[in-house]
């Protein structure tokens, strides 16, 4: 359930716009911070404060790559599959990370850290192959690049788990 602290704070940056609608993306980032991920609950609630269905913030939710309708890891890997980083093997970085945190695309590791998911180019197209970490761009991956990347973030976390 949200706060009433948060919920004053959508209706005052709704009640500035002329389609409520125009926020639903904004709305839904901080739900998302909320309550982790955009679950049912959230979508509902969403959907009554922007005079939308749940049906159509579900179609909007989905659409974008970075709300989500399912849980997610701490760190939430976007591994860029757009041209420039396919034509710089991007496939290869999806191998090595999935292999090394033992998931598939679209899967969270067990121990709740990590979740690796595609997204469209993200902008650092010179840095291809690039990845996103909590919006947080790297680039230029190498298999020894994506290790120190997150056994610096595993030291963050303060989690042993990470299989090779
Ligand atoms: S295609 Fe990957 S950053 Fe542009």
């Amino acid at each position: 359930m949200l706060t009433e602290e948060i919920r004053q704070k959508i209706a005052q940056e709704i009640a500035g716009c002329e389609h409520p609608r125009e926020k639903a993306v904004d709305v839904m980032y901080v739900l998302q911070r909320h309550y982790g991920y955009m679950t049912d609950e959230a979508v509902h609630e969403a959907a009554q404060l922007l005079g939308m269905t749940p049906l159509e913030l579900d179609e909007l939710a989905t659409f974008y790559d970075f709300i989500y309708r399912q849980p997610v890891g701490n760190y939430v890997i976007h591994v860029c599959d757009g041209a420039a980083c396919w034509m710089h093997h991007e496939r290869a970085v999806f191998d090595y990370l999935c292999r090394k945190l033992g998931v598939e695309i679209g899967e969270t590791t067990l121990d709740g850290l990590f979740t690796v998911l595609p997204t469209a180019c993200i902008g650092n197209c010179h840095l291809a192959p690039a990845m996103l970490i909590n919006g947080k761009c790297y680039g230029l991956l190498t298999p020894e690049k994506i290790d120190d990347i997150l056994e610096q973030l595993v030291c963050e976390a303060c989690q042993p788990v990470l299989t090779k």
